[in-house]
């Protein structure tokens, strides 16, 4: 990668400026990536932010145009699609294997011309309408999830579609065809599947009820958007890479980045790899749920109780010794936590994610800091959360862990207040809790 140390930002951050306090959406990440954004809306991940405001924080970091921008929890690229409608370059990582696919789908250029896309959509759409009565004669051997989700005639026209797409018959468009019917999946289901659990045993009203005219709809916004970044982005390089970013591995050849534009996981119990549980099963990529575990969630950094091991907690415990008052701060909060457990006939092992989860952050944090620039920013949103009411100040944790790999906290903006408490957690407790956007510079 091509290090220009004249791109190192220079802009109003640096000279004291304020940072956007506000999502330009005005509706910040909690919903989810766009509805009606381009690529945004190819699928919507329930963790990624609002694409306008990326494109508002891109701006405020005054990069020259042909910057590189990184993203370690790249997700569904939203960085990545910011960065290139700005003109820069962009390498994130992503551990969620269909989520990572489903970032360089929007990231790659298309095989041809976009709106052959559209037209093949239309003809899939003609061939699944034919195939749909033998499709409904299997419906019993798809998995149980699936089968609950959808009244029987809808579900024999996405088994089609997909069908034909397994076959081979959207041609070189095959993975874009996947990605506009895994979006149809939750417009057209008749339970309950909004973000981020699918609760297949509540019925609901579809919000749409044609599969196979939904399917052409996305397929039409897909090729839309493709034709639409034309030429923007050429000569410019983006992609994510599946892998785990705190595997120094993962990051490559990533050097000489002029800004970070990310969000990590929250400490919310917010589980990635079950939220998409509806798409991985739809589509075969996961038989069990042992095998989403295994497949999926392995990479992921510990941050939901489900992920917690004694063993992982203790290794951490003792990486994160090094980082001072942050290392203290992280040992208190595991005791405190830990208490709250002891207490309860059931606790949830909050105390075992919380040592995983910062020394997670601090691996990452090192990597980010080789990829970078000296003088570059790195601009984060995280979230706080009070597990059984214990006040986990999860940005002002990041920022002191990042001082000790080579980072200088400059900002700490409260983007919004948030009542959200931990998912799983019984006693309710009234610590208020804030999105925060945390400024690190690379020394
Ligand atoms: C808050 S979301 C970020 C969403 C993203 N901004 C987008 O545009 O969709 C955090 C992401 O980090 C990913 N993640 C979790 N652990 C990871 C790891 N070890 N390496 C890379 N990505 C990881 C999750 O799968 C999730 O997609």
């Amino acid at each position: 990668m091509l290090i220009q140390d004249s791109l190192v930002p220079d802009g109003p951050l640096h000279a004291g400026g304020l940072l956007p306090t506000e999502p330009g959406s005005g509706r910040g990440r909690s919903h989810g990536t766009s509805n009606s954004k381009a690529f945004d809306r190819w699928f919507r991940y329930p963790a990624g932010f609002a694409s306008d405001y990326v494109s508002t924080l891109l701006e405020t970091l005054s990069l020259s145009s042909g910057s590189l921008i990184v993203d370690p929890f790249a997700g569904s690229a939203v960085t990545g699609t910011a960065a290139r409608r700005a003109g820069h370059s962009f390498s994130g990582i992503e551990t969620h294997p269909l989520i990572a696919e489903l970032a360089n789908l929007k990231l790659q250029a298309p095989p041809s011309s976009p709106e052959s896309f559209a037209v093949m959509a239309g003809e899939l759409a003609k061939a699944a309408e034919q195939l749909a009565p033998s499709a409904a004669a299997g419906l019993e051997t798809e998995a149980d999830l699936t089968q609950r989700c959808f009244q029987p005639h809808v579900l024999a026209r996405l088994i089609s579609l997909r069908d034909l797409i397994r076959a081979g018959q959207a041609d070189e468009w095959g993975v874009y065809a996947k990605w506009a019917l895994l979006g149809t999946l939750r417009d057209v289901a008749s339970a309950r599947v909004g973000w981020p659990y699918q609760r297949p045993g509540t019925q609901r009203r579809p919000r749409f009820t044609d599969p196979l005219g939904r399917f052409v709809q996305r397929a039409t916004w897909m090729a839309e958007d493709l034709q639409n970044v034309g030429a923007s982005g050429s000569g410019m390089y983006a992609s994510v890479t599946h892998g785990d970013s705190r595997d120094p591995e993962a990051w490559g050849s990533i050097e000489g980045a002029h800004g970070c534009v990310a969000s990590p996981p929250y400490l919310n119990n917010f589980d990635y790899a079950d939220a998409t549980r509806l798409e991985l099963y739809f589509w075969g990529e996961v038989t069990s749920w042992a095998q989403m575990c295994s497949t999926v969630r392995s990479g992921m950094i510990t941050a939901t109780t489900q992920q917690s091991s004694v063993a992982a907690a203790r290794e951490a415990s003792s990486k994160l010794a090094r980082f001072g008052n942050a290392g203290t701060a992280v040992e208190e909060l595991t005791a405190q936590l830990e208490a709250q457990r002891n207490e309860r006939s059931r606790g949830k092992e909050y105390d075992r994610v919380i040592p995983d989860y910062f020394a997670a952050m601090a691996q990452i944090l090192e990597n980010l800091a080789k990829s970078m620039l000296p003088g570059a920013s790195a601009v984060w949103l995280v979230g706080d959360s009070a597990p059984y009411g214990v006040y986990v100040d999860t940005p002002g944790l990041i920022g002191q862990i990042a001082e000790h790999v080579g980072f200088s906290m400059e900002k700490d903006v409260v983007l919004r207040r948030r009542g959200q408490r931990w998912a799983s957690n019984q006693t309710r407790h009234d610590v208020e809790l804030s999105e925060r956007l945390i400024l690190l510079r690379r020394q």
